[in-house]
């Protein structure tokens, strides 16, 4: 099997390819490894349909390319979670399979990931890739959808790009759920998940490109009035998610999705909440919070 990397995205040919001609559950070597980072670096999002892999297979895959993360962003007790907390579980499912109420906290919760985020921007170090294999997908909608951050940038006027440069917002899960009216967290969860410092500029190390780093999890920026810090945050936003900078990903069972935190931000679309949808993540984490690395 020869690996084959293509472009996808019918709108930019630096963003979004499909990746066949390997067998993830089966193991790859260095060398291919490093041909899919490569990949990533250049296209931001990869896509490998038809990756039949277990939990165990999907994290031995994902170790190829940096330390772990665990599954700390998780609202589920411990006593409570489905998978290891080497997994993120983004399913709409209890510890024994079955579908959560629709009034169940750990599914209010899970719909923040409907709001455009790039993921553990809310730890100190944040994600660096995100690997997503789809077990069971309900009938229609679940889409993810991704936001090309590189080209938000250099579409931007250099005055505003100027006024970015330096600037360091505060991202934490207590703002991205509040967004929601989502504010039935613990002592223990809001401890956890206090509000952490992230660049809103970054150059990938990669492609050496820039991009703005953003989150629904952004609620101020340092030496901001609150007010001002989201207004912009959300005009940012607006712009970065405009459709000429987005792809639209629509789940084939066993698709394996793998995007880059630092050059993308992503959100989930709207699905019947009676039907299961198992999606199970893995998470790389980035080599250090975003203010040590260099601009
Ligand atoms: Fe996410």
């Amino acid at each position: 099997m020869a690996l084959s990397i293509r472009p996808i995205n019918p709108k930019r040919d630096d963003f979004v390819a499909e990746v066949t001609g390997l067998d993830i559950a089966a193991g790859v070597s260095k060398a291919v490894a490093e041909e899919i980072e490569d990949a990533i670096n250049r296209y931001a999002v990869l896509v490998f349909p038809e990756q039949r892999v277990n939990d165990d297979q999907q994290y031995v895959f994902s170790t190829h390319f940096g330390p772990m993360e665990t599954a700390t962003g998780d609202i589920a007790a411990q006593g409570d979670r489905r998978l290891s907390m080497d997994i993120n579980d983004i399913s709409n499912l209890d510890k024994n399979g079955q579908v959560l109420q629709r009034d169940d906290r750990r599914r209010l919760f899970g719909l923040g990931n409907m709001l455009w985020h790039t993921d553990s921007s809310f730890k100190a170090t944040p994600a660096k890739f995100s690997l997503l294999s789809a077990r069971t997908i309900p009938g229609e909608g679940g889409n993810t959808e991704f936001a090309d951050m590189r080209a938000a940038w250099d579409d931007l006027d250099p005055k505003t790009q100027a006024d970015l440069m330096p600037l360091v917002a505060e991202h934490s899960q207590l703002y991205s759920r509040g967004l929601l009216g989502f504010d039935q967290f613990t002592d223990e969860e809001r401890a956890k998940w206090a509000p952490v410092p992230q660049r809103m500029v970054r150059r990938h190390p990669g492609s050496g490109r820039l991009s703005v780093f953003l989150a629904s999890h952004a609620g101020t920026i340092q030496g901001w009035p609150i007010p001002e810090a989201r207004m912009f945050i959300r005009d940012l936003t607006e712009h970065a998610t405009q459709r000429e900078y987005t792809y639209a990903h629509r789940w084939r069972q066993y698709d394996l999705v793998m995007w880059d935190n630092r050059a993308v931000m992503h959100r989930a679309r709207r699905y019947d909440h009676t039907q299961p949808r198992d999606m199970h993540r893995t998470t790389v984490a980035d080599c250090a919070p975003t203010l040590e690395q260099p601009l």
